[in-house]
């Protein structure tokens, strides 16, 4: 069975679904989960409910993170911070999958766990498995006093407040911003430099505000989000740290929207899916500013080049050439470090399939055949 919050007991206010007032009240839940966890003198995080002292931090050798749908996606996210500004090798794994192949359990690991609601059975069966088998977990989870959060051995609450849609947006964001300030406390006690690590700290002060910039283009998003309505079928594509981003974006679209919405690696659309494109099957994809920046656009033009409307999120000034004039969407988020690029790519993702549903008519808080937290296997 699942549980179900009830959304008599918050009230939506002005806006049409919850969902929506989630997805707009992220600048403040953002600022909630940073305040008082960032050392901008030392350039580092400072997460205390890790239970962790420096010794033990640095004696980790690997993080395998846990979460089930959504928080698998940012868990993946996390994982790339982990490996990219701490150099810990780091993987996300399905929670769901976990206990099913008799995992390896090693003591230098730090597993995290990672949950909204903090009741989903599956990660908390796999939080008990690796405990079982002596490992340390700790939780990223929002629902204070949570199975979860009693279950773990330490952790970071999201701050995000009661999240009553089930499509999952204001406490992803915040666990992507968990993610990022562990792993810069994680890289503080190893090679991160504090120039860098300062670097970052004021990237992370940022994103609120950068977060609100991306939330003002509403309107426009709107237009983009009712062509892709049309769509029985879509791609979101990314690579790298774009493709959980891709992942999670086609995620909500399909909850919400009940398209079929599929995400690939960019760099695999050769492989396989690029039989599927045509005009009648729209791409979303994930084109940072950053090293592979060359290589998204080539891709875009791949798709172009057999009639595939395109949605490109992007950064200002990203040269698309003879693309620009052709899209069915260009979406510029604000520049931050590069490390930091997909929490402001998920947000207008989250806006796009919140008004494809309600272009379509569905119930957003409450899609079919689903439920806010799935508590028995
Ligand atoms: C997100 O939009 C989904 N509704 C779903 O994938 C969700 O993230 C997943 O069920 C995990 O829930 P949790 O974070 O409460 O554990």
């Amino acid at each position: 069975s699942q549980v179900d919050v009830d959304p008599a007991s918050y009230d939506a206010g002005e806006h049409d679904s919850f969902m929506h007032k989630e997805i707009l009240e992220q600048p403040a839940r953002a600022e909630a989960v940073l305040r008082g966890r960032l050392d901008e003198r030392f350039g580092t995080g400072h997460l205390g409910g890790l239970n962790l002292d420096a010794r033990e931090l640095r004696a980790i050798r690997r993080v395998k993170i846990l979460g089930c749908g959504s928080a698998y996606y940012v868990g993946q996210m996390g994982a790339s911070l982990l490996e990219e500004l701490a150099r810990i090798p780091a993987d996300a794994e399905a929670a769901s999958e976990f206990r099913y192949r008799n995992p390896i359990v090693e003591p230098d690991t730090l597993y995290v766990a990672v949950s909204q609601s903090g009741e989903t059975i599956d990660t908390l069966l796999a939080v008990q498995e690796i405990q079982r088998k002596g490992g340390r977990v700790i939780g990223l989870v929002n629902v204070v006093g949570s199975a979860i959060a009693r279950q773990v051995d330490g952790g970071i609450y999201l701050h995000a407040g009661p999240e009553v849609a089930v499509a999952s947006t204001k406490a992803l964001t915040n666990m992507y911003l968990a993610f990022a300030m562990l792993a810069v406390q994680l890289g503080r006690v190893r090679d991160l430099s504090i120039a860098d690590g300062k670097r970052l700290i004021a990237g992370l002060t940022r994103i609120p505000e950068q977060i609100e910039q991306v939330l003002a283009t509403e309107a426009e998003l709107a237009v983009v989000a009712k062509r892709l309505a049309e769509a029985e079928s879509l791609f979101f594509i990314g690579r790298v740290r774009g493709f959980p981003v891709a992942r999670e974006g086609a995620q909500k679209f399909k909850e919400v929207s009940y398209r079929h919405a599929e995400a690939y690696q960019t760099s695999e659309l050769k492989h396989g899916p690029l039989a599927l494109i045509s005009p009648d099957v729209p791409t979303v994809a994930i084109v940072p500013d950053d090293e592979l920046v060359e290589r998204n656009v080539a891709a875009l033009h791949e798709i172009a080049a057999r009639g595939g409307p395109l949605v490109v999120v992007t950064h200002e000034g990203v040269a698309l050439g003879d693309l620009d004039g052709t899209l069915a969407g260009r979406i510029d988020v604000p520049r931050n470090e590069r490390e930091l690029d997909p929490i402001l790519m998920t947000v207008p993702l989250q806006v796009l399939a919140y008004h494809a549903a309600q272009e379509l008519g569905h119930d957003i808080d409450k899609p079919r055949n689903l439920a806010k937290s799935v508590t028995v296997e």
